[in-house]
């Protein structure tokens, strides 16, 4: 009998585990819904997503995220398209062969956000002193004066500017897709993928700008160009060091605004299976009738006793404002014993205030509950992140 020859088994279960879809190919999901998740007459707009993938192949567990490859506003390419005075059918060739102009825009090119290329394009060859001097300068003014900027903001810099498209485009970044945590559990969202994506939508400060409405190009893609019976593309990143625990392990799961979304998934996830471990849920959102993500649901689930502990802060319902790092300090003693008997606490969501909040607030608790000095708890939190206790994943 011929024994079996391991190393290509090895390599055939590798071949068939390989993503088929990828960045460069991506799987053309059906959106079966799109709906607001927030108020209507909220300041913040987020939606949730439903992708039909059945018979796609893709495989994703509790915490993976799920990446969109988007389409530009055509308004934008509209506007970039006059300024640059040429017929948006006019036929470019490059490295992806020939196309419009005006497709080329949609699908792409980065136009909701400036290119370095072009600013270093209009500062050298083009000789604008404000933006030699930004490029000169202290790189927090750059970027203070770069956001909410897009590029044809940064064309009307030069208004004595008439690049060919060729010229134009060659100083743009290629388009990429967006990552979003995905929202739903594959044992129980059978053959779906859910995300929940915050529509960003800004406008120009008075003191610069056209006075335009201007939004992120893939949250109002997925909230404006898309609708149920449409496909989009996406692709799967893997998220290993998010995922869930052994069954029995407490977790903690600390995700205000959208950062819900992959404890949703966990949630569900945990409904279904046999283990003993609590899972408790800190969510925020600025009012509870506007913005608490899922509520009905995650009230639901509370009630049914999958999430054992639910505390929302609601940061505009008083005076002062109360963030999930105000709860979890509330809550110390308790957030201490978990941690010590071995649960598991996550963060997701806003990664520049937010997840440094939550970050100081934890090494207060294990400071003070433990009766440790600054770099000691420290120490500690290092101890946690290492083990696998403290895991966040921030944006
Ligand atoms: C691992 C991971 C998970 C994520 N999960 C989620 C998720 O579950 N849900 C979610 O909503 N997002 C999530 N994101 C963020 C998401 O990937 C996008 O960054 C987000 O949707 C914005 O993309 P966009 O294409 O709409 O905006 P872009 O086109 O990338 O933004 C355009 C420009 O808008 C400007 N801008 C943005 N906001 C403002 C403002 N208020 N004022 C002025 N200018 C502004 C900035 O200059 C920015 O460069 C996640 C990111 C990562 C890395
Ligand atoms: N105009 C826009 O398009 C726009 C607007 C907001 C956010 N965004 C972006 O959208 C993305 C998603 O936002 P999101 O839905 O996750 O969050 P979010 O809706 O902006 O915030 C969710 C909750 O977290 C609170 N919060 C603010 N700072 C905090 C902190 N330091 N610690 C703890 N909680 C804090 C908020 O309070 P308060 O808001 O009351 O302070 C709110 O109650 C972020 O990347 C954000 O930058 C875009």
């Amino acid at each position: 009998m011929t024994a079996a020859n391991p190393t290509r088994e090895r390599t055939t279960a590798r071949a068939a585990k390989r993503p088929r879809w990828s960045r460069r190919n991506p799987f053309p999901a059906t959106v079966l819904e799109n709906t607001l998740l927030t108020a209507p007459d909220s300041e913040r707009e987020v939606r949730h997503l439903v992708l039909d993938i059945d018979g796609s192949g893709l495989e994703y567990e509790p915490g993976d995220a799920v990446n969109v490859t988007p389409a530009n506003e055509p308004a934008l390419v509209a506007a970039i398209v006059d300024r640059l005075g040429v017929p948006g059918d006019t036929v470019i060739a490059d490295r992806k062969g020939e196309r419009t102009l005006t497709n080329a825009l949609i699908h792409g090119f980065e136009i909701t956000s400036v290119s370095p290329y072009l600013l270093d394009h209009l500062a050298t060859a083009r000789g604008v002193r404000e933006v030699a001097e930004l490029l000169a300068g202290d790189k927090a003014d750059l970027e203070q004066w770069s956001r909410g900027r897009d590029v044809l903001d940064l064309l009307n810099l030069d208004a004595t500017w008439h690049p060919t498209p060729e010229a134009f485009l060659s100083e743009l970044r290629p388009l990429t897709a967006r990552t979003y945590s995905i929202s739903s559990s594959p044992s129980v969202h059978r053959g779906t993928l859910h995300l929940t994506p915050a529509t960003v939508r800004h406008r120009a400060r008075d003191d610069w700008g056209d006075g335009r409405d201007r939004g992120g190009a893939a949250s109002t893609y997925l909230a404006d160009r898309v609708e149920a019976g449409d496909t989009v593309g996406i692709y799967l990143t893997p998220n290993k060091s998010f995922h869930l625990p052994e069954p029995d392990t407490d977790i903690i799961m600390v995700g205000p605004g959208t950062g819900i979304a992959p404890f949703r998934a966990f949630v569900h996830e945990r409904a279904q299976d046999d283990g003993n471990g609590r899972n408790w849920l800190f969510h925020g959102a600025r009012r509870r009738d506007l913005d608490f993500l899922y509520s009905d649901e995650m009230t639901v689930l509370h009630a049914d006793g999958a999430i054992d502990r639910l505390d929302v802060a609601f940061s505009r319902e008083q005076e002062e404002k109360v963030y999930v790092s105000d709860l979890l300090g509330s809550h110390a003693e308790e957030i201490y014993s978990w941690l010590r008997d071995g649960a598991v606490l996550y963060v997701c969501g806003n990664a520049d205030r937010m997840a440094r909040d939550v970050d100081e607030a934890l090494t207060t608790i294990i400071k003070d509950q433990a009766g440790l000095d600054d770099e000691s708890a420290r120490a500690e939190m290092e101890r946690l992140r290492a083990a696998g206790q403290y895991r966040r994943d921030v944006y």
